[in-house]
């Protein structure tokens, strides 16, 4: 008899909704992945590099270039300067940084705060350390932190906190108040802060990305995860990094060495090139933004009610004007009979709390938004 150290863990819901989307052949707005190429320039740097014999284990904790320019642009966006040889290590993915940060902190029976609806990888890996997530809901369909809840929330168990700006499956971010609120709350303990910060750059509307390295008390208990998938338009490449001080790298190190030793060496190379000219991320938020509004230009008129999205590449659609169904049954049959696909917040949500809300990936071209358009504003 197996005993699962993950019993309540089943199939995802990206994994449910993707196969009935592929069985009905629908538009698939679900997953959050782009479905055009990345930059042709990259994708040749990558390619010199095998050709170029990059082809052997890297670094352990990634190519230095990659790490310094990495540094510099920390330093450059945050203000914050995070050394390349200790504070910074290259991960197979934001993913792997997440785990093995959660794997190298987190001991049975301490607490881990994480703020609902969550991205579902924080969870399982908590579970996994024996620790227990503490999960606090957003509030309000603008989906707020309520910080007086956070802070009753925290007791010496506590030994971190997640926190994810821009935020995924919400398109909400952090203001400035909020991470200074964030930091006063935690000045005085011990409590890690895990900062996901995978939509940096996907910030829409002249508003900044308040990130924890901006914040000084915040970054001295901080591990930022970053990601070139969402950077790049390369969710398969599975590559990031993880920026904290020293005294937490050293042992997030010490667990990244056994979990995949270093990440992909010839991608490293390619993207340490790639990332010396800052226009490659700088100029996301406006292509991203483009999107967006095309997306939601194209909606006018539908029956959803529409907020735009401050960041990430997910736009979330209420709607409670067209049926009073649950958001997972509305889901499936958006797919079965109209041939969308969308994710329903619900599954996210502490107690699967049902908003009547949807989450579409506007990260595609125009022309499958078009034809998303087209049938969302048919259904009346
Ligand atoms: C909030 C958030 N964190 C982490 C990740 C994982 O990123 P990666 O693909 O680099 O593992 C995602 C991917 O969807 C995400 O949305």
């Amino acid at each position: 008899m197996i005993e699962s150290k993950l019993p309540h863990v089943g199939t995802t819901i990206f994994t449910a909704i993707g196969k009935l989307a592929k069985a009905h052949n629908a538009v698939n707005l679900s997953q959050g992945f782009p479905n055009f190429n990345a930059d042709p320039k990259l994708l040749g740097l990558v390619q010199d590099a095998i050709s170029e014999g990059y082809n052997q284990y890297a670094p352990m904790q990634g190519v230095y270039a990659l790490r310094e320019v990495i540094s510099e642009k920390i330093e450059k966006l945050y203000g914050h300067y995070y050394h390349p040889e200790s504070e910074i290590t290259i991960t197979a993915s934001a993913t792997q940084g997440i785990f093995t940060a959660i794997s190298a902190f987190i001991t049975p029976n301490d607490e881990v705060i994480v703020f609902k609806p969550a991205y579902d990888c924080y969870e399982p890996a908590i579970e996994l350390c024996g620790g227990v997530a503490v999960a606090i809901q957003l509030l309000g369909k603008d989906f707020r932190i309520d910080w007086e809840s956070f802070k009753s929330a925290i007791n010496e168990k506590t030994k971190a906190v997640i926190i994810n700006t821009p935020h995924n499956p919400t398109g909400t971010i952090l203001s400035k108040q909020d991470m200074l609120r964030l930091q006063a709350i935690l000045k005085d303990t011990d409590i890690i802060l895990i900062s996901d910060e995978v939509y940096e750059h996907l910030v829409f509307d002249g508003n900044t990305h308040e990130s924890a390295a901006k914040f000084k008390d915040l970054a001295s208990r901080s591990i930022l995860c970053a990601s070139f998938g969402k950077t790049f338009h390369v969710t398969g490449w599975k590559m990031g990094y993880c920026a904290a001080p020293k005294e937490l790298m050293v042992e997030f190190r010490k667990v990244h060495q056994y979990v995949v030793f270093c990440a992909n060496h010839p991608m490293q190379q390619g993207i340490a090139h790639y990332l010396k000219n800052p226009d490659h991320y700088l100029s996301l938020g406006r292509f991203y933004q483009q999107k967006r509004d095309y997306f939601l230009n194209a909606l006018e008129g539908s029956r959803f009610k529409i907020s735009p999205c401050s960041g990430t590449y997910f736009q979330i659609l209420d709607y409670s004007a067209i049926t009073h169904e649950s958001d997972l049954s509305f889901a499936q049959r958006l797919i079965k009979e109209h041939k969308i696909a969308s994710i329903p917040i619900s599954v996210f949500n502490l107690n699967n709390q049902d908003n009547k809300q949807l989450r579409f990936c506007f990260a595609k071209t125009e022309e499958t938004l078009d034809r998303a358009a087209t049938i969302l504003c048919g259904i009346r």
